[in-house]
């Protein structure tokens, strides 16, 4: 049975840290089921960690269904969520809907998560009245780099800060089921927390969120572009990948691989 927006919910309630990570392909997306985290994001991080790009804002629908179904079809237990790409849901309702539909009915998903606040309640609620979970995200939006200049903390100051806490109780409003927090100061995200009824989910937001979520490229030592603060990194992934090709090269080149137990 697949973790879903009812256990997400008694999670807040009953005080159960909430456990959401990234993946993208069948091998990751396998492991993570496995591992037991609760819910998996085909985030659109994928088009910086999988296609190399320097922003996420390249990724397209079409994409995010290919590794979305992946993932589907990996995992038994975790809750499903894809990512609506830049400009899949700024330009209209119609638009928001359709695209929404798109990634549950084609790819499976079982939510979908939208970056910004007060400018796309009316997209949220046309969402949630297709009968479709959604995930909100506020904070450091990467699909709003551009005007950000640069992928820097939010809510700094106390205007700031006071207009991403009126943006999630408008989320939750308009039918959000958890909230994404990115990179904001801990205690803004505590004071948000603490006023919602609906889970938030932290990522450079400190540790009094209902629930974390990192990218499992980041977690793993494979995206070796740059690691931002909030990142800890469990394994050195890359290094231990280089080693292994690197020895393959070496024992090919040298003739000692295939030795006779790898040969018939
Ligand atoms: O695309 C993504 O991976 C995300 C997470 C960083 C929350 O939105």
């Amino acid at each position: 049975m697949r973790f879903t927006v009812t256990d997400l919910l008694a999670k807040k309630r009953e005080k159960q840290k909430i456990t959401m990570l990234t993946a993208y392909d069948y091998p990751f997306a396998q492991i993570v089921d496995e591992a037991g985290i609760d819910m998996i994001l085909v985030g659109d991080s994928l088009s910086m960690v999988i296609q190399g790009n320097e922003t996420t804002l390249p990724v397209t629908v079409d994409e995010i269904i290919y590794h979305t179904k992946i993932v589907v079809r990996a995992t038994k237990r975790a809750m499903v969520v894809a990512d609506m790409p830049f400009m899949s849901y700024q330009i209209s309702v119609e638009d928001a809907v359709r695209n929404a539909g798109r990634l549950v009915k084609e790819a499976g998903a079982q939510a979908v998560k939208l970056e910004g606040g007060r400018e796309i309640i009316r997209q949220i609620k046309a969402i949630t009245e297709a009968e479709i979970p959604v995930i909100g995200h506020l904070g450091l939006t990467p699909q709003a780099v551009l005007r950000m200049g640069g992928y820097k903390l939010q809510g700094k100051i106390p205007e700031q800060a006071q207009r991403i806490k009126e943006d999630a109780i408008l989320l939750q409003e308009a039918g959000v089921v958890a909230i994404v927090l990115e990179v904001i100061p801990s205690g803004l995200a505590k004071d948000i927390t603490e006023s919602l009824e609906i889970p938030t989910i932290g990522i450079g937001a400190g540790v009094n969120c209902d629930g974390q979520v990192l990218v499992v490229h980041d977690l793993l030592g494979l995206f070796e572009k740059f690691t931002p603060k909030f990142v800890k990194k469990y394994l050195n992934l890359r290094d231990e990948i280089l080693k292994a090709i690197k020895q393959y090269k070496e024992e090919v080149e040298k003739g000692e691989f295939p030795d006779k137990e790898h040969s018939f």
